[in-house]
């Protein structure tokens, strides 16, 4: 009836391939969009001709920069109050940079239509290596911003620099390690696009977009192209993932609307494979400096670290406004030390914006790979075990809620347990002595570990906001005369199961089978304005609206049971999901009894109008904090560096479960990401700036041949800060895996005097790290 394992209620339309995808919808009289993109990284547009374009039997209309400045939306804001440009007017800036956009009468037509586009580029040389971005004489990127004369955008710190520093002077031990977390791609199997409609008639435009934020996307279309809000609608269909690649407005969507205005048409734009990855944003590109400073018992004190952020040619990172690093800054993780500070810096290079939150919460996955690296390679230094190490520094239960030393209130936990329950399952004393003697045999063995914590749940209102909106969260839920429930909330599944965990919500509250809630989303006309879906932020913010939501409906009922039975509401309890008198059962109403006689001619309680509806918007007072142990085996052929992930032990502790199969299944699509992560992905270029992974044939996907049989556990801390306990858990495992797979990793190269290698570890990269050096046990 309510919390527990259920098959997902949208599972009977998706195996049967009848879910409806953007590239699905289909309207009368529908044209179509091609985007015209730049093959440089950099340079200067002397002319674009479209007239042979234009003259194609099937085009209806050629967009081209020009053509935008003259409606002023040439450039559009990015989520980091930087501007973007929409269609190039000036100079291209990354390879696959939009330049013109052709509408068609068919998908072909508009493609063989960008063919006869004419442009005449003057190259430039390009920024491609982050660490040469400031230089003295380095190409200047962002001329179009008034009076900008390098590629700097932004200096930002936490934490306390002067006590940081001074613990470090004091400390008996210090280890440094630079890293590189990659350029990756959250890669979602169905791509971007966007079907615009604009009705000249009644003035609405309607907009069908996988978006995970189809209400953010209204607000930030009325306000950019001075379109009335309530004439706009966007449709977030079934979206064949997200995992942050759906959150930003990009140019192809404006193309597609500003297409239908000219064109009195619905303009239908979809992007192919390579488009995706070239050009439709990017995560992590975090070059990171990293330092703890310890007792030589392995007490940690401080870490102090530096980064250097890549952010492409314009800032379109996804962030809360007051931290242009996310949520780096909880990079002290998940242990107790004294002080911590961390510098980072932002340029710009020729590469394509984003910095998208991919599958975390804004930086995170950043944040625990630094701090669980330089763990091992403390553990290295002091010749003591990652676990042990780990154990004498995890935060202790009775120090929540804990404040960190950058600000974060985490919530609850029993970190301890957690590890010991992951070691347990993993049999861990057992695989050290395994190791050990497949060491003595000249076999490369690694055992790595991860202790992570999240911070999901965006935001609470005294500190963050996105673009200046609030980061709040609305439901309505109607019930029916006959008790069956409709529940709209403004966050949107990109296949995380909410249809099912939601209306699981609001039976656990209302007494009646999940079944009978039918969960609404993904249409700005028909749910309550909210942020959407990022960050693991549904459960913690929607989740807990619809919690909330379902109370007041409770509520209501009560009074109703009350007149139903003749008695005074406090005289009622609830008991089995049904209003009882007290100590009564023989009294009990059911929802569906008190919806019915709601809607009758019962005499109404003051306070009653007449049915149980009720709506609600939920500001979360905190995070939420969900955290975990990861401990992850791997083989490493030393002939060719092959590295085999043979086991991997996860235990999550997500607050309480909704549906722990649901929950089971984040869990792995999560664990898989991070062994793409850390074994086989970048997004690569060459000293040009040309794109050397815009094909899945180039920039690889992890399948079940890479991933081993994962087996997991589970504590449960419940979140003080929410109404029933449960913090998010979507991307948990994709933050914290890339640092077990990676530690395990080195630890099995560590006979070679290994401590640290970057990511991706494909076998080229270990075989290179490796070569030529001594094995010594
Ligand atoms: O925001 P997003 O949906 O990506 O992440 P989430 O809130 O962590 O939820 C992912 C899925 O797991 C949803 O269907 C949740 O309702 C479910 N979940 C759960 O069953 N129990 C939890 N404690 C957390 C999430």
């Amino acid at each position: 009836m309510s919390f527990g394992r259920m098959h997902r209620k949208e599972d009977a339309r998706f195996i049967r391939g009848r879910g409806t995808y953007v590239d699905d919808v289909k309207l009368p009289g529908m044209l179509h969009g091609a985007i015209l993109r730049s093959p440089y990284a950099h340079a200067r547009i002397v002319s674009i001709d479209t007239s042979a374009a234009e003259a194609h039997p099937k085009v209806k209309a050629v967009v081209t920069g020009a053509t935008l400045a003259g409606l002023n939306l040439a450039w559009m804001p990015t989520l980091s109050n930087d501007v973007q440009a929409v269609l190039a007017t000036d100079k291209v800036r990354f390879q696959g940079q939009e330049v013109a956009f052709v509408v068609a009468e068919d998908r072909y037509a508009a493609r063989d239509a960008l063919e006869l586009i004419e442009v005449e580029y003057e190259p430039l040389d390009a920024v491609i290596d982050a660490r040469t971005a400031l230089d003295a004489g380095a190409p200047v990127i962002r001329d179009d911003l008034e009076g900008k004369a390098d590629n700097h955008i932004f200096d930002w710190q936490a934490g306390d620099r002067a006590r940081t520093d001074e613990l470090f002077e004091r400390a008996e031990v210090t280890v440094a390690q630079d890293m590189l977390y990659p350029r990756v791609h959250p890669a979602p199997l169905e791509t971007c696009g966007a079907l615009a409609d604009f009705d000249k008639v009644t003035g609405k435009l309607t907009v069908w977009c996988p978006t995970q934020a189809p209400h953010a996307h209204r607000t930030l279309y009325a306000m950019v192209a001075g379109l009335p809000e309530h004439k706009i609608r966007v449709i977030s269909p079934d979206i064949g993932g997200g995992f942050g690649n759906k959150v930003g407005i990009y140019p192809g969507y404006v193309c597609a609307i500003v297409g239908s205005i000219v064109t009195g048409r619905p303009v239908k734009w979809m992007e192919d494979r390579s488009e995706n990855l070239m050009s439709t944003s990017f995560a992590r590109d975090y070059h990171m400096h990293g330092e703890i400073a310890a007792d030589r018992d392995g007490r940690i004190k401080a870490i102090r670290v530096k980064v250097l952020a890549d952010h492409g040619a314009f800032n379109g990172t996804a962030q809360p406004t007051k931290f242009p690093a996310g949520f780096f800054h909880v990079f002290t993780g998940s242990y107790d030390l004294e002080a911590a500070h961390c510098e980072v810096t932002g340029v710009y290079t020729n590469k394509a914006p984003g910095g998208v939150a991919y599958a975390c919460s804004f930086r995170i996955t950043e944040a625990v790979y630094l701090v669980e690296r330089l763990m091992d390679v403390l553990a290295a230094e002091l010749g003591v075990d990652p676990a042990e190490l780990r154990m004498r520094n995890l935060l202790k239960p009775d120090q929540f809620p804990y404040t960190s030393p950058t600000g974060w209130e985490y919530d609850s936990g029993d970190y301890p347990k957690t590890l010991r329950l992951a070691l347990d399952m993993a049999g861990y004393d057992e695989l050290r002595a395994e190791q050990a003697a497949k060491r003595a045999r000249g076999e490369l063995m690694g055992i790595g570990i991860s202790f992570f914590t999240e911070a999901v749940g965006a935001g609470p209102r005294k500190h963050m906001d996105i673009l200046g909106l609030g980061m709040a969260d609305g439901a309505e839920l109607r019930v029916h005369p006959t008790g069956k429930a409709v529940l709209r909330v403004s966050c949107q599944s990109q296949g995380q199961g909410h249809e099912t965990t939601f209306a699981q919500i609001v039976g656990n509250e209302l007494g009646i089978p999940a079944d009978d809630v039918e969960v609404v989303h993904g249409d700005t006309d028909q749910t309550p304005f909210g942020l959407g879906t990022y960050g693991s932020r549904s459960t913690p913010v929607s989740g807990a609206a619809t919690a909330v939501v379902a109370r007041k409906v409770r509520d209501r009922a009560k009074l109703v049971a009350a007149a139903m039975l003749e008695a005074s509401p406090d005289d009622l309890e609830w008991q089995d999901g049904k209003w009882s008198v007290v100590g009564d059962p023989s009294t009990a109403k059911s929802l569906a009894e008190i919806a019915l006689a709601a809607h009758s001619n019962l005499e109404l309680p003051e306070g009653v109008e007449g049915h149980l509806d009720a709506v609600t918007v939920y500001n979360p007072p905190n995070l939420t904090y969900p955290f975990g142990a990861y401990i992850c085996v791997v083989d490493v052929d030393p002939g060719t560096g092959q590295v085999k992930v043979r086991r991997f032990v996860a235990v999550d502790d997500c607050g309480v479960r909704i549906n722990p199969m649901i929950v089971e299944g984040q869990v792995h699509g999560g664990l898989a990401d991070g062994v793409g992560m850390a074994l086989m992905q970048v997004m690569a270029f060459d000293e040009d700036g040309n794109h050397l992974g815009a094909s899945f044939m180039d920039y690889l996907l992890p399948t079940s041949m890479e991933c081993p049989s994962w087996e997991l556990g589970e504590t449960v801390s419940p979140s003080p800060f929410h109404p029933i306990g449960a913090k998010g858990v979507g991307e948990s495992a994709t933050v914290g895996s890339p640092a077990a797979v990676v530690n395990a990793v080195v630890d099995a190269l560590a006979p070679y005097g290994i401590r640290h290698a970057d990511m991706p570890l494909t076998p080229a990269n270990v075989w290179r790290t490796i070569d030529g050096r001594p094995f010594r046990t």
